[in-house]
């Protein structure tokens, strides 16, 4: 990876926000109207940023969005890339570097997921304990650049216990039932076939996506603090005699999305600082 691109963009970035960041944010599926609560906006099309690829998806904006949201100051990702939309690894996760060179310190990656665990229903939250990388691709292949860590770095807690405990006590707070899993990041774009599922399930999966596991990948080697949040927005393929759609997981994220919002904004708020 190409730390001097990581530096172009996050010095141009630098020149049209007025404070350092501390809390980054990755906005998935739906999940996206929470940059619409950042006071003071200061908003950054994707295509003005050198170096950043271009979102295509439904259902996701392309643009940067950093100001204040709960007396913290933010930068959030409205829409983010994705593998199967043909970007490499190091394309989807080159905000996430350039998040870290702006000074971020924790992150917040929130994705729409299908349940494996038969315990989910649609509509259900989920902290992200774990991932598997079922991609069968790292963005940290190639050669190392030590600015941006480690050649082995460690995940064993990637998914910052900590940010998971305050994340619960925050969902208790607000008397929100959140569950928690293992989420298995696949590359998509088709959704999993039933044996697929059965399959993710044996090995330990409890959610399925086709994001957030690259960029996870790339904030442990940064040694930004993760929580990951899933919104179950439907049940994988084979649970329920129903096909899948991309309307659904929409709808869905639309349906939780004022639990979703008291959630994140709560989490926020009372973010323990490093
Ligand atoms: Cl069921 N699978 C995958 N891979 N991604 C999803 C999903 C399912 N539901 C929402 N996103």
């Amino acid at each position: 990876m190409n730390y001097s691109a990581v530096r172009e963009a996050s010095e141009f970035l630098q020149q049209k926000l007025d404070k350092k960041p501390e809390i980054g944010l990755i906005l998935g599926s739906g999940l996206g109207v929470l940059a619409e609560e950042i006071e003071s906006p200061i908003t950054i099309p994707y295509k003005d940023i050198p170096d950043f690829p271009e979102s295509t998806v439904a259902g996701h904006k392309g643009q940067l969005v950093a100001g204040t949201l709960k007396g913290k100051q933010v930068i959030a990702m409205q829409g983010r890339f994705h593998y199967y939309e043909g970007y490499t690894m190091q394309q989807v996760t080159f905000p996430v570097r350039v998040m870290k060179e702006l000074g971020i310190e924790s992150i917040i990656v929130t994705n729409a997921a299908g349940g494996i665990n038969e315990d989910f229903k649609p509509g259900d939250l989920m902290l992200i304990s774990d991932h598997i990388n079922n991609m069968g691709d790292s963005p940290l292949i190639g050669k190392n650049d030590e600015h941006l860590g480690v050649r082995f770095p460690d995940m064993s807690n990637v998914y910052d216990k900590s940010l998971i405990a305050h994340a619960e006590a925050c969902a208790k707070d607000i008397q929100l039932h959140v569950q928690k899993g293992v989420y298995v990041g696949n590359t998509g774009p088709a959704y999993e076939t039933p044996a697929e599922v059965r399959m993710l399930r044996t090995l330990g999966g409890d959610a399925v996506g086709m994001s957030t596991v690259p960029e996870v990948t790339v904030a442990g080697h940064a040694g930004i603090r993760v929580l990951g949040i899933s919104c179950i927005s439907n049940m994988a393929a084979g649970i329920l005699d129903q096909p899948l759609t991309h309307h659904e997981v929409i709808e869905t994220t639309e349906q939780v999305r004022e639990s979703f919002l008291t959630f994140v904004k709560k989490v926020i708020e009372t973010l323990p600082q490093n």
